[in-house]
């Protein structure tokens, strides 16, 4: 939520802050605002709305530093207008902020600045934080070389709540103090030029070679140095990672959207995320995490928590894991998890999903359970996100950088290598399921092609959702594992089309929403389970009768005079066909939001990686 951008060095910096706005415009798009330092004056530019605006102002051709700050904000506190926007400067106009997160002791902090003499402009709890650092910074030692990083690590100290800053200050205007508590913060280097973001994406096509900020640390950027601290102002070593994402891949690359983009690279999301941890003589390697038989056989239960659509992952594959580790398995909403006092200990293994690895209420649920003395294990796209550096263990998707706030890549690849980890699992505890386990991997094998050939039936797709795209309300119908996939479906429609949509499962209309169903109502029903065939014909026959009309995918043999419009895909094992059913589901909303002429990529309200409760 919320991007932040940053750079130092020997190019014109505008340039640079904006292109990375809108790297990072899925972070949040309300409005846009950069500072930079021209004559020892900070000039601070800000619009309400997309970035492009910010990008159109007339002004920003007349400035040409070299440093710089800018921000794309999902707002919180104070409406999105152009005073709300970031920077924030204090009132003397000597520092300028970016902030990510939120402060939550900012009325008391406003209280104590107020006394203080210094006046507010904004609703924002971001404000405090440049006047907080004036008020350090004039309360330091004159001719201290480190003044201004001091003000900053101060004023932090202060703060309650999350950040992610990066500041600028008109009387030391030759560098960045950037510092983070509860957010994201990567600083890439490359020769003398340095570059700050809230997120890998903004940054790669200048360089991969990157520093990810733990949680406390402060840094002092120049253009040609960069000096960690510690809370308590000690210098600090930290090793550089490279990034393995190619600079290509977090551009649309000829696709009109992100989103399509996304959904085409499931086959190659999935193969690369299966990688090494399945080699074609069929072994399972998850080497890198430490779980051993006398572990597994003292667990009682195993939670998967998660936000969104990373729990809708976690949903199909609970029966996987049952199945073959027959471990009960509970899966939770991250937010719901860590304030419900969950019945959870040593014997309970937390399985964490998080796409973007920053999301603050799986962050925080998995803190929790460690508090509890349980082992978590981190699923992430993200290398070196937050999640990553909490979790005992972490198995990256191979997904590559995911863009549209709406997820696709993310989810078929999460099933995949958590299926491959029940499989590694039922191996570890020897539990005869050879026949079983050889099948799945044979079909996760199979599974980048089968995702391929799915891919190429969009003509009936793209029709559907001509005929449905002006509706109020869709129902997604399904049992099993066909039920769990009609939840991301819906999940996929209502976020980026705004059309009503529920997911149920197909038994259970009859206690409920059947009442809603009338002519014309959309009712999609996915079946793929031969043995539940026949009892999911009747339920959508049954709302046929009621006048709705129907889409079906399905790789049964139904034939298209009981049902008009049936999407077909490939025949695939039952535990893992959400992978294949999600796919035209994903389409159909995708083509919805284009008949509907909306922004597919940036669907109003939402962000990409939700970092605030
Ligand atoms: C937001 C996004 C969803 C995503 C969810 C969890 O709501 O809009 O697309 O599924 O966060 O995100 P995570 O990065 O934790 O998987």
């Amino acid at each position: 939520m919320c991007g932040i951008v940053g750079y130092i060095g020997s190019e014109k910096a505008c340039p640079i802050l904006i292109d990375g706005l809108l790297k990072l415009e899925y972070r949040g798009y309300d409005s846009a605002g950069l500072s930079t330092i021209e004559n020892n004056k900070i000039i601070c530019l800000k619009d309400k709305g997309r970035v492009k605006g910010l990008q159109n102002m007339k002004e920003i051709n007349t400035l040409n530093s070299s440093i710089g700050i800018a921000h794309t904000r999902w707002a919180t506190h104070g409406k999105p207008c152009s005073v709300n926007a970031h920077p924030h400067l204090d009132c003397h106009k000597t520092f300028s902020v970016v902030h990510n997160g939120i402060i939550e002791n900012y009325n008391e902090l406003k209280a104590f600045l107020t006394n203080a003499g210094y006046t507010f402009v904004s609703e924002t709890d971001t404000e405090v934080i440049p006047n907080l650092i004036h008020y350090y910074y004039t309360n330091g030692d004159e001719g201290d070389k480190d003044r201004f990083a001091k003000a900053v690590r101060r004023a932090t100290l202060d703060l309650k709540g999350s950040y992610a800053i990066a500041v600028i200050s008109s009387i030391e205007p030759d560098k960045i103090i950037v510092a983070r508590k509860d957010s994201p913060l990567i600083i890439g280097t490359k020769d003398n030029e340095k570059f700050i973001a809230s997120d890998i994406p903004a940054i790669l096509e200048h360089t991969n070679n990157v520093y990810i900020l733990n949680d406390g640390d402060l840094a002092k950027i120049t253009n040609n140095n960069v000096t960690f601290y510690d809370e308590k102002f000690n210098t600090i070593n930290k090793k550089a990672e490279i990034i393995t994402w190619d600079a290509k891949s977090a551009d649309k690359n000829g696709y009109d959207d992100f989103m399509l983009k996304e959904i085409y690279e499931q086959p190659t999301a999935i193969r690369e995320t299966i990688g090494t941890r399945l080699d074609q003589n069929g072994k399972c390697n998850f080497d890198d995490i430490n779980i051993s038989k006398e572990y597994l056989l003292g667990i009682s239960r195993i939670y998967i928590v998660a936000c969104g659509t990373a729990m809708h992952a976690g949903l199909a594959v609970k029966p996987i894991f049952e199945r073959l580790v027959s471990i009960p398995v509970e899966v939770d909403i991250a937010s719901e998890f860590r304030y419900r006092n969950p019945l959870i200990d040593k014997s309970t293994l937390i399985i964490c999903i998080s796409q973007s690895g920053e999301t603050a209420d799986t962050i925080a649920a998995l803190k929790a359970s460690k508090a509890h003395g349980c082992k978590t294990i981190a699923i992430s796209n993200v290398i070196g996100s937050s999640i990553t550096r909490e979790a005992d263990f972490t198995i990256y998707t191979h997904a590559g950088p995911e863009i549209a706030v709406a997820s696709t890549k993310a989810y078929t690849s999460q099933i995949t290598v958590l299926t491959l980890l029940a499989i590694h699992f039922s191996e570890v505890l020897e539990l005869e399921q050879g026949e079983m386990l050889q099948n799945l991997k044979d079909e996760i094998l199979e599974l980048p092609s089968k995702v391929s050939i799915t891919l190429e039936n969009t003509e009936q797709i793209k029709n559907f959702a001509k005929k449905i795209y002006k509706e109020k309300d869709v129902f997604f119908i399904g049992r099993g594992t066909d039920y769990t996939a009609c939840m991301e479906a819906s999940l996929k429609l209502k976020e980026i089309s705004y059309i009503h949509s529920d997911a149920y499962q197909s038994g259970e209309l009859k206690h409920g929403p059947i009442a809603l169903i009338e002519d014309n109502v959309t009712v999609v029903g996915i079946i793929t389970d031969r043995r539940l065939l026949y009892k999911s014909i009747s339920n959508l026959q049954e709302v046929i009768t009621r006048g709705a009309k129907t889409l079906i995918v399905t790789n049964q043999d139904i034939s298209e005079k009981t049902f008009p419009n049936i999407i077909r895909i490939p025949k695939v094992h039952p535990l893992l066909s959400p992978v294949l059913s999600i796919i035209p589901l994903q389409l159909l909303a995708y083509y919805v939001s284009k008949e509907k002429d909306l922004d597919v990529d940036k669907p109003r309200n939402l962000a990409k990686s939700v970092t605030v409760e």
